[in-house]
């Protein structure tokens, strides 16, 4: 599995990027919204920070497919390396159709079953992305949905749409995401970093430069 950012922060993602972790970027209008900045502008500069896949979604308040199309071309031309990210809906499923067959890589997003799952997959989506810890706020298990789209993607050979493991909250969601199949997590910055931390690491840092200073000094 891999890993793409889920921010649309660019301190974040330059962060991220430097580790190696990440080879990709998603956004959404709730986290544009959040920078305050001009997608066009943030979307770019996301994009000349990394070389992989960055998502970007057509206007929240766009919900015919005919505007969706005329967005995502419009997004696809920001960067070689844009994926246009489209809700899930009736008109959602033509934009993607129509993208995809323009040779343009989509995202279909707020994705709540595996029966949306495969219908994105059959309209063409290069990526679906089933939102896990929303599902888990409302009593439902999301890693369920996760594992349930896996399992039938991988049994038709013809479906070559990638899962994203999407609205993470934690590193136990990250990690069960890895052992359900999905192709890729977007995660959070802050859980990233809690993927990182472990106190015994920690402690054996601070023991090893105890030790050595005693021995031989700072
Ligand atoms: C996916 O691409 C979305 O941006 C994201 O994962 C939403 O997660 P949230 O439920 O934490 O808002």
């Amino acid at each position: 599995m891999k890993f793409f950012i889920d921010t649309a922060n660019v301190d974040y993602i330059k962060e991220a990027n430097d580790m190696g972790i990440i080879c990709g970027v998603t956004t959404n209008p709730s986290l544009i919204a959040k920078e305050g900045r001009v997608f066009e502008e943030v979307i770019a500069e996301i994009a000349s920070i990394v070389d992989g896949p960055i998502s970007g979604e057509v206007k929240a308040t766009t919900t015919d497919a005919e505007t969706m199309i005329k967005e995502g071309i419009a997004i696809s031309k920001i960067h070689k390396n844009m994926v246009v990210k489209i809700p899930m809906t009736a008109e959602g499923l033509k934009a993607t159709k129509a993208l995809s067959a323009m040779g343009i890589k989509t995202n279909v997003t707020l994705v709540f079953s595996a029966a949306q799952a495969l219908l994105a997959a059959r309209a063409g989506a290069t990526y679906v992305s089933p939102f896990l810890g929303r599902l888990d706020d409302i009593s439902t298990p999301g890693m369920d949905l996760i594992r349930t789209i896996a399992d039938i993607f991988a049994m038709y050979d013809d479906i070559d749409t990638q899962i994203i493991a999407a609205s993470v909250r934690n590193p136990i969601h990250v990690i069960d995401c890895a052992l359900a199949g999905a192709d890729i997590a977007t995660v959070p910055y802050n859980v990233l970093m809690q993927m990182v931390k472990h106190p015994l690491t920690d402690q054996g840092i601070e023991k090893f430069k105890k030790d050595y200073i005693a021995v031989f000094g700072e």
